[in-house]
């Protein structure tokens, strides 16, 4: 097991820079997942890790030793990639054993080893089979099989979940989670899809062309966005947008739409700024049973609506603008439905014209007279505003 650092590191393609100087410390142990739109370099930094890709500058050490020079297999990691990649004519015992018969290792340890690893992924009935005879979930675990029999210092997965379905996937996601538990190896994850990334690391690596956007736990990406790319990569369905112009009043500023406004106690924006407000579909629902609170009511009309069961998201018009709003299913039945909403302003992001986070502060209780949310009053805003 081993600590894995890349200081400065970038990569040159002969017309493109694929990466641009990224810093970052894995933990030994950690699991960490590079997550990015297609082509924003995951795999090149990946496969850089791995030593199959030329490392343009900077430098990457894995435990104590710098090994930009080392051959993969000198570096004692093991890649586990989207295509198996097994060999057809052999079993699958024979599979997972290639590492260890090309080291010319023990054959009665060789075979206890194998046994071992069967049982912990599921395929210790299917040994005897070749790979032609199995499902594609079947055929990732047995690559991943091959690649934990090496006992390698660190794993590094390349989207090795995308062939497989929606179900299978799922299914997959807890096995690789649970086999991390069990051995406790350095893990890089990379994938394209952010609730693979959010459900499975410890810490999640979120890049855009080359650069890292930002480096947190799965709930720090996601309550604290550090722009608006993070703020709308993170979370489904995505952050809602919402245009607001900031009011710089004698009372204080307010954020202005239609004919909403959001006081806040300060914010780092003139007056007249136009600005992006950001808030989540879970937290435009009013709370239940008239709790006390800071929010503002939002009037919103029902366009689209997708029940999930468990809950419904409601595409809303508010304002001459779109959001999705997360709701308790019976919270809106119809499109052309009116729909309460409300913001807690302690919930909402603000981002400027390129993306970047603008800092404010909301009203504390203490300065701002709290209201009793009731049916009456969300449909007095509603009629007050249509
Ligand atoms: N062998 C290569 N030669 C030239 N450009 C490449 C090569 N491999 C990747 N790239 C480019 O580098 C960038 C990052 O690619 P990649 O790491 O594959 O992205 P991702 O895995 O995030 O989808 C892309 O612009 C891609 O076109
Ligand atoms: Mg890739």
């Amino acid at each position: 097991m081993a600590v894995i650092s890349l200081e400065k590191i970038t990569k040159r393609y002969e017309h493109i820079q694929a990466i641009h100087g990224i810093d970052l410390h894995i933990e030994d142990g950690e699991f960490v997942a590079f997550v990015g739109p297609s082509g924003c370099g995951k795999s090149t930094l990946l496969r850089m890790i791995a030593g199959l890709e030329e490392i343009s500058g900077g430098l990457l050490r894995i435990g104590d030793e710098v090994v930009n020079h080392l051959e993969p297999s000198e570096r004692e990691i093991a890649m586990v990639f989207q295509d198996y990649a097994l060999y057809p004519h052999m079993t699958i015992a024979e599979n997972i054993a290639f590492g260890l018969k090309m080291k010319n290792n023990d054959r009665e340890d060789t075979r206890q080893r194998v046994e071992e690893i069967a049982k912990m992924l599921q395929l210790s009935h299917l040994l005897a089979r070749k790979p032609g005879q199995l499902s594609g979930g079947q055929r990732q675990r047995v690559a991943m099989g091959r690649a934990i029999i090496r006992r390698p210092r660190a794993f590094l997965f390349d989207e090795p979940l995308s062939n497989l379905d929606a179900k299978l996937r799922v299914d997959m996601r807890i096995q690789i989670k649970r086999l991390h538990a069990l051995l406790k190896t350095t893990t890089i994850y990379v994938t394209h899809d952010q609730v693979e990334a959010m459900t499975l690391a410890d810490r999640v690596v979120i890049l855009r062309e080359g650069r890292i956007e930002q480096v947190g736990t799965p709930m720090e990406v996601y309550n604290h966005p550090v722009n608006k790319f993070v703020a709308e990569f993170i979370g489904s369905p995505q952050m809602n947008m919402l245009e607001v112009e900031v009011q710089q009043l004698t009372g204080g500023p307010v954020l202005k739409f239609g004919r909403c406004e959001i006081p806040l106690r300060s914010v780092e924006a003139e007056h007249g700024t136009r600005l992006l407000m950001g808030i989540r579909p879970e937290h435009l629902e009013p709370p239940r049973f008239g709790v006390r609170s800071e929010r503002i009511p939002l009037p919103a009309l029902a366009d689209v609506i997708e029940p999930l069961g468990s809950d419904t998201l409601a595409l809303c018009r508010v304002e001459e603008q779109e959001l999705t709003a997360r709701l308790t299913p019976g919270r809106v039945s119809q499109p052309g439905d009116f729909v309460e909403l409300s913001i807690d302003p302690a919930q909402i992001h603000l981002f400027d014209d390129n993306g970047a986070l603008v800092p404010f502060t909301h009203l504390d209780g203490g300065l701002h007279t709290p209201f009793l949310y009731s049916a009456e009053y969300s449909q007095q805003q509603i009629a007050r505003h249509s």
